[in-house]
């Protein structure tokens, strides 16, 4: 199936069709953020399941059922999603957890007013196109590439779910408001889990003493959510993820572009990568 069956434009981004209605979108638009809310905001593949963990457990002070008796879907929603309107999200306590995939220039009125804290969780580009190719093959609602050449030209040129990589990263990166914004990269998080919990819950002014923040690295390793049910995607059907394909928390590591792409892509994105991100002041961790 191609990006016409999938997919429509949303304010020059491709959303899937399954996920994502009028309906849906609208919802988003108008809705009325506090300035209690804590929103993460990750492109797609960038650890967004991860802070859906880690969030949820620092906010409970570590307590294990905020992430062992409701999937991550519903505990941490997408405000996109049509789900959303169904969760009642005006009903529940402060602080709310909330998740979005939109760019800083697609934010909703309320998003400006209210200026909740957001957590911005970024990754090496070409480990989350990596992520994304294995992810396209498994997940029913999305363009399963044809080759990996031809998808990693339209990811380098944002014809994939939720646009650009590029513009996604230097949209929210130019924020106007970054007082509000904490920037955390996935490799962070990877080489000391320990320390980025830390830093997250100060962020989040949530004080909690040391053994508290070990249990919570603990509980969000890699190999621990696995096991998690209300985590690994394990409750969506197989016609809509089929985990036999590619697993959703598929390796969990970062580098992994390099067992796959060949020597000329890696150039080919460095140089797009070059050109794109030039005028981003950023020192990102993997470069
Ligand atoms: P890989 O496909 O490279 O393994 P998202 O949640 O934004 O869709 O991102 C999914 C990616 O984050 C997957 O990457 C997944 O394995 C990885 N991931 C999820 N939880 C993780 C964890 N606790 N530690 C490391 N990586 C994790």
């Amino acid at each position: 199936m191609t990006e016409a069956d999938l997919y429509f434009l949303y304010r020059g981004v491709y959303v899937p069709k399954l996920i994502h209605t009028e309906a849906s979108l609208d919802y988003f638009q108008n809705f009325t953020f506090r300035p209690q809310d804590v929103l993460i905001v990750t492109y797609p593949k960038s650890g967004t399941t991860w802070m859906q963990e880690v969030v949820p457990l620092i906010v409970s002070g570590g307590d294990p059922a905020s992430v062992e008796t409701i999937p991550n879907w519903d505990r941490v929603p997408w405000l996109e999603e049509v789900r959303a309107s169904i969760l009642n999200l005006e009903g529940r306590p402060s602080p709310r957890m909330l998740t979005t995939h939109f760019h800083y220039s697609m934010m909703p009125p309320s998003f400006f007013k209210a200026k909740p804290k957001v957590i911005y969780v970024m990754r090496n580009p070409k480990d989350v196109f990596t992520s994304i190719f294995h992810y396209s093959k498994m997940a029913s609602f999305l363009v399963t590439p044809d080759s990996q050449s031809e998808f990693l030209q339209k990811f380098l040129d944002g014809k994939v779910i939720f646009g650009s990589w590029f513009d996604h990263v230097s949209g929210w990166l130019n924020a106007d408001d970054k007082d509000r914004i904490m920037y955390i990269s996935y490799e962070e998080m990877i080489m000391d889990l320990k320390d980025s919990v830390a830093r997250i819950s100060q962020f989040l002014e949530k004080t909690l003493d040391d053994e508290v923040i070990s249990k919570i690295a603990d509980r969000s390793l890699f190999k621990n959510m696995k096991q998690n049910n209300m985590s690994n995607y394990s409750a969506v059907p197989k016609e809509f993820m089929d985990q036999t394909k590619s697993q959703f928390l598929r390796k969990g590591i970062s580098g992994d572009w390099k067992n796959q792409l060949t020597a000329a892509e890696a150039d080919h994105f460095d140089a797009v990568y070059r050109d794109k991100i030039k005028d981003v002041q950023h020192k990102f961790v993997w470069d």
